[in-house]
């Protein structure tokens, strides 16, 4: 454990596989609710050999609270980082059940999800939260992985790019500019999340593009950084026509990345450019 924190992206190896605009592809797994401890370790036990050729991507575990030590002894040393699926603003105080970023970084947990929209939806996560809680996992060493999606209703209301706009601009808010590069942002579209279906290529990058050009109006260099990643019923069969997009640096994978071969699969697709 390192007594000063580092940032995933400064931590993480030369690329070789290259998104848009030399960015490294970035594929997470969210397990939400799923895997005890013991299922954690075996599934990392199998996925790390799975990956141990790949190069150039940056492979990312988002386990329950309870497996991030185990997940982090286990892939330490190897290309593959473990994040949290959520934290509180706060240092520390009266918050029940609630982890801060300090606790993440003292276990070297590499970063977090953050916003998920079943967090939003379930959880009461607001934009306001969010908006602190992004300045303070950088503060912290940690990268956030800001999710960002319109609902069905939504879209065809044509509302998509108010709601877009509405989350990015709300959560980048408070994120001092030089560090907007090491955001990551997902674009999960809810109607597509866990539902089997997908967004077609032409929706992912209307959304995606949309999105990047929203962090270029708080800095344009940044916004040709910064990650931007596609959720919602990604899986092996539809991740290459995902991830050739020239927007789409990487996926939120949720359902798929329970299983190490399927995830394994995703990731060497992400290492071969889509
Ligand atoms: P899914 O979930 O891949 O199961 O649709 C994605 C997510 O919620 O991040």
């Amino acid at each position: 454990m390192s007594t000063e924190p580092t940032s995933a992206s400064q931590r993480q190896r030369p690329a070789k596989a290259s998104a848009g605009a030399g960015r490294t592809p970035f594929i997470a797994g969210n397990w939400k609710m799923h895997k005890t401890v013991a299922e954690a370790e075996q599934f990392i036990a199998a996925l790390l050999p799975r990956v141990a050729a790949v190069d150039g991507v940056e492979i990312v575990v988002c386990p329950p609270f309870l497996a991030l030590q185990a997940l982090v002894d286990s892939a330490r040393g190897s290309q593959v980082a473990v994040y949290a699926q959520t934290m509180h603003e706060a240092d520390k105080g009266a918050f029940t059940g609630e982890v801060s970023a300090a606790m993440l970084a003292e276990i070297d947990v590499g970063g977090v999800v953050l916003g998920h929209s079943e967090r939003r939806e379930y959880f009461n996560e607001t934009d306001k939260a969010l908006q602190l809680k992004l300045p303070k996992a950088l503060t912290a060493g940690l990268t956030p992985i800001l999710c960002v999606g319109e609902t069905e209703d939504e879209r065809e209301r044509g509302d998509t790019e108010r709601k877009l706009r509405h989350q990015v601009q709300e959560g980048l808010e408070k994120v001092p500019a030089e560090r907007l590069p090491e955001v990551v942002i997902a674009y999960e579209p809810i109607w597509a999340i866990g539902t089997g279906r997908t967004a077609t290529p032409e929706q992912a990058q209307e959304a995606v593009g949309f999105v990047r050009a929203l962090v270029a109006s708080f800095d344009k260099a940044a916004a040709e950084q910064v990650r931007i990643l596609y959720g919602g019923s990604c899986k092996p069969d539809n991740a290459a026509e995902l991830m050739a997009l020239p927007d789409v640096d990487g996926a939120l994978v949720g359902g798929a990345s329970l299983d190490p071969a399927g995830f394994g699969a995703i990731v060497e697709i992400a290492a071969q450019g889509g």
